[in-house]
């Protein structure tokens, strides 16, 4: 699917380099976040988040893959990903998905949050909610001997469960030297089908779910992508390496949460 044969298995401290990287994009989404407040522009967001990440001797990997222009996707409500930072002005009440990946030392980092902007609706803080349960069950099954349709399985059945729909047109993916190696990561699938955790083995891992229908369409500037019912969406994004002992989360939402906190903005949900 991605151009490569092999899926790479990382050793600790390959892993641990990787880990560097993941971890200055949840840094940078932090960044970010301080900034996230009615008024401002996505363009202004994207601006924040380069300068950052150059600041800490890393690149946007983002940045000029296949010809994307900017250093995040940020995706705004009825956009689920992609979404290319411009002049659309961050509103009370949005949902904003924004997507970073940095390059550090030779290891791609990459990593998702949706942020719920004050006066959000419950049902925009449920779905976010929801999605980000879905990341995490997902998540508990990264172990030696599981297949990925099991991690796959379960994110779909506990999304639909709650009558979301998850996107079929973008996948997760394999995570390392480049942004997207072997193995795809779909959200949706069968239990017990796939290939099997080995250890060492780095994907990412992003459910993009929306609130009604699961049909996307692409905007014509070949990247937006959006619900056709123009329902919103969320988009979280984690790096997970299979260890001999429990998953290994390598991205953090920490610094990202306590900026939530911090930002009368913004919502934490
Ligand atoms: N996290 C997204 C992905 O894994 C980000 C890619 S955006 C791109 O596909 F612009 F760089 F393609
Ligand atoms: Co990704």
């Amino acid at each position: 699917m991605f151009g490569s044969t092999a899926i790479h298995i990382r050793t600790l401290d390959e892993i641990e380099q990787l880990r560097k990287s993941s971890l200055l994009v949840g840094e940078t989404l932090s960044e970010v976040a301080k900034n996230i407040k009615p008024g401002v522009t996505t363009k202004y967001l994207d601006t924040i988040a380069e300068e950052f990440i150059k600041d800490n001797n890393a690149e946007p990997v983002f940045k000029g893959y296949n010809g994307y222009p900017a250093s995040l996707c940020i995706s705004i409500n009825e956009v689920v990903v992609h979404g290319i930072p411009g002049n659309r002005e961050i509103k009370e009440g949005d949902i904003i998905s924004i997507d970073c990946g940095t390059f550090l030392n030779g290891w791609v980092g990459d990593s998702a949050y949706t942020f719920a902007v004050v006066g959000v609706s419950e049902e925009a803080k449920k779905l976010m909610k929801v999605t980000k349960e879905s990341l995490y069950l997902g998540i508990e099954k990264c172990v030696i001997g599981n297949r990925i349709g099991d991690l796959s399985h379960k994110i779909q059945s506990y999304c639909e469960d709650y009558g979301y729909g998850v996107v079929r047109e973008l996948c997760g993916h394999g995570v390392g030297r480049k942004m997207h190696e072997e193995p795809e990561v779909p959200n949706f699938g069968k239990a017990g089908t796939g290939i099997k955790f080995k250890e060492g083995m780095v994907i990412a891992i992003e459910p993009m779910i929306t609130m009604h229908k699961k049909e996307v369409v692409f905007e014509r500037d070949g990247w937006t992508c959006r619900t056709k019912d123009m329902s919103w969406a969320a988009h979280y994004e984690h790096d997970v390496a299979i260890t001999k002992n429990d998953p290994y989360i390598l991205s953090s939402f920490e610094k990202i949460e306590e900026t939530i906190k911090q930002n009368n903005n913004l919502v934490i949900v």
